[in-house]
């Protein structure tokens, strides 16, 4: 089965207001001369996120680079932002689980799972991000770190709550270094990803679940990593910040 592709670029902490809105406006402006298939997603610091909403179409969507993992729709948290305040506000996705809010803040998929849950209430689509870290590539445990993750963060859940999901698989040694996966090391643990997932959830599903690669993806890397069968499109961070560099990246996916 052919799946859709997503291109995502997450912002991270960059990007004054002023740039934010001239780069989102320029990827707008490309997306709409784009003919092939293929979605695109746009994660901007949390404060953009309704200005961006506003601004964005149906081939361009806005998501956020994290959410709170109450389930509660409202309530006295300081500082979280609630699935539900998300999707009432017009955003669509959430990364949950990036390598970046594990290490810094100490998530486990134990409070992943409990994001995606929360996606899962609002009608949000969680990016899930799991990858394993260098000595653990290094010491061949690389296929066993990320079943477990996989395992623990979907745990309890119904292949129809997770209509929505989409995973991206972002080994930490690859995120931000200019190392890059070999487009056969993503595919060999895109495929283990699928496998994993086809047991805990079936077939049809596995065949849907669209699995995203993350980690130094650039244009001049995009068209072999998106050239594997199990490889569904990108999270993309330093090379979303650049409008041609994304717009390549995109058009690589497409
Ligand atoms: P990078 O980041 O493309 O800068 O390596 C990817 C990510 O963190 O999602």
């Amino acid at each position: 089965m052919k799946r859709r592709p997503l291109v995502a670029g997450n912002w991270k902490m960059n990007i004054l207001y002023p740039e934010a809105k001239e780069l989102f406006g320029a990827i707008n402006e490309a997306a709409a001369t784009l003919t092939g298939d293929v979605d695109i997603m746009i994660a901007p610091p949390s404060l953009y996120l309704r200005w961006f909403v506003k601004d964005s179409t149906a081939r361009v969507t806005v998501g956020a680079q994290d959410v709170s993992q109450r389930e509660e729709t409202e309530g006295a948290f300081t500082g979280e932002i609630s699935a539900a305040i998300l999707a009432s506000s017009g955003v669509e996705y959430a990364i949950v689980g990036h390598s970046e809010r594990r290490a810094y803040h100490g998530e486990t998929d134990e409070i992943i799972q409990k994001k995606i849950q929360a996606c899962v209430k609002a009608g949000l689509t969680p990016v899930y991000c799991c990858g394993e870290k260098l000595d653990e590539r290094e010491s061949g445990r690389h296929f066993d770190v990320v079943r477990n993750q996989i395992s623990t963060a979907l745990k309890d859940f119904t292949a129809s709550e997770l209509s929505k999901l989409v995973i991206a698989y972002e080994p930490v040694w690859a995120i931000g270094t200019g190392k890059t996966a070999s487009s056969e090391q993503a595919q060999e643990m895109h495929a283990e990803i699928r496998k994993l997932i086809h047991s805990l959830f079936g077939e049809s599903f596995a065949k849907s679940l669209r699995i995203l690669y993350g980690g130094s993806c650039k244009p001049s890397n995009a068209d072999s990593i998106f050239s594997q069968p199990d490889v569904d499109g990108g999270l993309i961070g330093g090379a979303a910040l650049k409008a041609k560099d994304f717009m390549d990246i995109i058009r690589a996916a497409s």
